[in-house]
């Protein structure tokens, strides 16, 4: 590939960092594409990885779309793809590293297939020293864009695989919000629905809102016209997205928040809506009689604490005490019924004491969460936390995310243990792949069923005795 470094935007930091007050503006394309580019794919085959969130599938999605647009084919295996795309996370450094791992595998594949174009998107790009990692260490990546660039896709790659040009194009701005880009789901009764983008919570280890841009809301007759549109083509689950839902419509003109957008979803009367993720701060009265008062807003809460340590969480910038968790989580608990709840949990953030360590494995005994996702903190660069020096040695970092972990897995034990005995509607996700007999799909609670019965059909609503559990999941018999 040749290098025309003059055509390259290179991700900055700096403007990344910037928050406006300016007006969000809401493009809404045209995407039609020119002759040229909508034959490209013609023949030739994509391969696409995505790492990290819920954020990032959905992404994941939009990108097949415009590849299909494009007349590009599925292909099921890197070997026989043209165009290998991954589509990566920079909130952990462990994420990062299986990604550069994954870059270096692939690099056999340019040996037997000259004309392979790779590509890294998504949130690992938006950083300057993984750009500069990539320049220097990584020649065979051929296309590197931005979480702000995948409406240029086509562009992007026509421009690789005409010019024969190492193409890179990392926007580092607040964002649009941009409707209309094809969308391949794929689910064919779940989906995710995007209501906002970004984030401006700026929590003190947290790298996303420097990779995802201002926080913008989605107009509501555009979510609620996908949601109606999902739902005549039979989808029976969506997922409402943002990383932090309750800030939705803060930025709009209309009185508008987050509890009306839900109540507003429901009543399109699709079967089940979850929605991620709610930070403990801001949790509304209002939002929680809009899910306690509609049957299809699932009794399942994703509220992470981070941290059982008030002191730990006003410097992580969290924004709530321990208290103010504890207090949310019991009202939720009494007005919501039979509500499940996970969290994500951060060990050994800079100079965290055993103590403070120890209010955390509290925190859960008191919460006693149905899942956690839990973390050993990991610098990012171009964040507060980042700066902060840390005298926690990293074997006791490791010790402590055990300990946490075998908690963690006895509530989630016990939890289960409480369903033995009752019937729990499902949705079927469908068969396992070693026993026909065998189907599986997930409770209004967000749990796991492995469960017999002679025929179940992927996409139905079941109900379902449950008779025995493991730490992870269900298992039971259809009625
Ligand atoms: N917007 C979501 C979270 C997105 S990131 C929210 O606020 O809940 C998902 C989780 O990754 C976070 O909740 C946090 O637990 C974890 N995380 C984020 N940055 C991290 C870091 N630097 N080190 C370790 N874990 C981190
Ligand atoms: Fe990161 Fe905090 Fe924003 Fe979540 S709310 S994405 S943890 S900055
Ligand atoms: Fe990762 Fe980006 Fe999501 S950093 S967690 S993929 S927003």
């Amino acid at each position: 590939m040749k290098e025309n470094k003059k055509d390259w935007i290179l991700p900055d930091l700096k403007s990344a960092q910037k928050r406006t007050n300016n007006d969000i503006p809401i493009e809404r394309l045209v995407f039609d594409l020119p002759e040229t580019v909508r034959d490209m794919g013609k023949q030739r085959k994509y391969y696409l990885r995505t790492y990290g969130c819920q954020a990032n599938e959905r992404d994941g999605e939009t990108i097949a779309g415009i590849l299909q647009a494009m007349g590009y084919t599925l292909a099921m295996t890197p070997e026989e793809a043209d165009f290998i795309l991954l589509n990566t996370c920079a909130v952990r450094k462990n994420a990062e590293d299986r990604v550069f791992g994954e870059i270096g595998h692939l690099k056999h594949l340019k040996i037997t297939n000259p004309d392979l174009i790779l590509g890294v998107c998504g949130c690992m790009p938006q950083e300057e020293e993984v750009v500069d990692t990539i320049l220097k260490t990584y020649p065979h990546v051929d296309l590197v864009f931005g979480t702000h660039n995948i409406h240029r896709l086509p562009q992007l790659l026509y421009q690789v695989s005409m010019s024969r040009e190492r193409t890179i194009e990392v926007f580092s701005k607040e964002g649009e919000v941009i409707e209309n880009l094809p969308v391949q789901r794929f689910g064919k009764h779940k989906a995710w629905v995007n209501i906002m983008y970004g984030c401006d919570k700026f929590c003190t280890y947290c790298i996303v809102p420097y990779t995802r841009g201002k926080e913008r809301s989605r107009l509501p007759e555009d979510i609620l016209a996908e949601i109606s549109e999902l739902k005549d083509r039979g989808f029976k689950e969506i997922t409402l997205l943002g990383q932090n839902v309750n800030a939705y419509g803060k930025d709009l003109k209309d009185e508008l928040n987050f509890a009306k957008l839900l109540a507003f979803a429901a009543q399109t009367g699709i079967d089940r809506i979850r929605f991620t993720t709610s930070h403990p701060w801001d949790f509304t009265d209002e939002m929680i009689d809009v899910i306690a008062s509609f049957k299809n807003i699932m009794p399942f809460i994703h509220l992470p604490v981070q941290s059982g340590n008030s002191d730990i969480l006003k410097i992580m910038g969290r924004r709530y005490t321990i208290e103010e968790y504890k207090s949310l989580f019991v009202k939720l608990k009494e007005r919501i019924k039979d509500c499940a709840f996970s969290t994500d949990i951060i060990v050994g953030f800079p100079n965290e004491t055993q103590e403070q360590f120890q209010q955390t494995l509290d925190i859960v005994d008191f919460c006693q969460f149905d899942n956690a996702f839990t973390f050993i903190y990991s610098p990012r660069e171009g964040t507060p936390a980042a700066k902060m020096v840390d005298n926690v040695p990293k074997d006791v970092k490791k010790k402590r995310l055990a300990l946490l972990n075998s908690k963690v897995s006895e509530y989630a034990l016990k939890n289960n243990q409480a369903y033995i005995g009752k019937t729990v509607e499902v949705l079927v996700d469908g068969p396992s792949k070693k026993n026909p007999m065998i189907f599986s799909g997930y409770t209004q609670t967000q749990k796991l069923v492995n469960f017999k019965a002679d025929h179940a059909e992927s996409g139905q609503m079941v109900d379902v005795k449950i008779t025995d559990c493991k730490t992870w999941f269900l298992i039971g018999e259809k009625v």
